[in-house]
C-alpha cells in the first residue's frame, strides 16, 4: 500500500536498498557525519527507521522503494543492464540508482536505435503487469520509411492479419496515420520484439528513423532527449 504511512526498517538496510553504501559501512558514514537524523535523534546501524527522517551528506535521500520514471531515451543508448552492450539507458540515472536493492529495470525495451518515451522501475509487480501480454496499453511511434508507402499498409494494419516472420499469432489491429508519403504514425497495444520495424518489413518497407511519442496517457511534454522524470502515482493510474 503505497499511500500508506511508511514503514521503519534498519537503518543499514535502508541505505544499503537504495546504493549508498553496503550495510557494514553505515557505522564509520554514521561516526563521519555523513548520515544524519533530520531532526538530530542518536543513529546506529540498527536503528528503525523511517525514510524520510535520514539525511545523507545534509540531504534527503533518493526516492524509495516504487519509483517509476519517465525517460527520453535518446538514439544510441540500450536497455539492457550488460554494460558489454555499449551505453545503457542506466547510465542516463544518478550512478547511484544502479547499486538500488530491487534493481531499476525498463518497461519493455525500446532498441538501440529508437528514440524517445520509456518507462523505468524498481516496482516488480508494476513491470509484470506492463509487460504481460495481456497488457494492451496504446503506444504511440513516428517512423520516418525509406521507401514511399505503396497504399494498403493501414489496411493490412488495421486488419488483424498480419503475420510477422517467426510468430505463431497475427499483430493485434494497429492504427496507421500518414503524414506523408515517407512519414507516418503507428499506433500498437503490443510490444513484441522490434514490432515496428517488422511490421514494415512486412509490407516491403524498412523503418529508418523511429520514435516513440507516447505510451497510454503518458507524453514526453518538454522532456528533452537523456531526460527523465519521476511519476507520480496519479500519473501512473491509467
Ligand atoms: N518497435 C520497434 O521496431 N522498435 C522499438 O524500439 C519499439 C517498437
Amino acid at each position: 500500500m503505497k499511500n500508506s504511512k511508511p514503514s521503519k526498517v534498519r537503518l543499514d538496510k535502508l541505505l544499503g536498498s537504495l546504493g549508498y553504501c553496503v550495510r557494514k559501512e553505515v557505522a564509520a558514514l554514521l561516526r563521519e557525519g555523513i548520515i544524519t537524523h533530520t531532526e538530530n535523534l542518536p543513529l546506529k546501524s540498527d536503528t528503525k527507521v523511517s525514510h524520510n527522517e535520514i539525511l545523507f551528506e545534509n540531504e534527503l535521500l533518493d526516492p524509495p522503494t516504487g519509483m517509476v520514471i519517465l525517460m527520453h531515451k535518446p538514439i544510441g543508448f540500450v536497455c539492457s543492464h550488460d554494460d558489454g552492450e555499449g551505453k545503457l539507458v542506466y547510465d542516463l540515472l544518478p550512478p547511484r540508482w544502479r547499486m538500488r536493492d530491487p534493481k531499476i529495470s525498463t518497461i519493455g525495451r525500446l532498441d538501440k536505435e529508437t528514440s524517445g518515451l520509456l518507462l523505468l522501475t524498481d516496482d516488480g509487480q508494476l513491470l509484470h503487469r506492463l509487460t504481460s501480454p495481456r497488457h494492451h496499453v496504446s503506444k504511440l511511434y513516428e517512423a520516418t520509411l525509406d521507401r514511399p508507402l505503396r497504399g494498403d499498409e493501414a489496411e493490412i494494419f488495421a486488419s488483424g492479419t498480419l503475420m510477422l516472420n517467426g510468430e505463431k499469432s497475427p499483430c493485434l489491429p494497429a492504427k496507421l496515420k500518414i503524414i506523408d508519403e515517407t512519414h507516418v504514425t503507428l499506433e500498437i497495444t503490443e510490444g513484441r520484439y522490434h514490432q515496428v520495424r517488422r511490421m514494415f518489413a512486412a509490407v516491403g518497407n524498412h523503418v529508418t528513423a523511429l520514435h516513440r511519442s507516447s505510451f497510454g496517457d503518458l507524453r514526453l511534454w518538454d522532456l528533452k532527449e537523456g531526460e527523465y522524470r519521476l511519476l507520480d502515482l496519479e500519473e501512473m493510474a491509467n
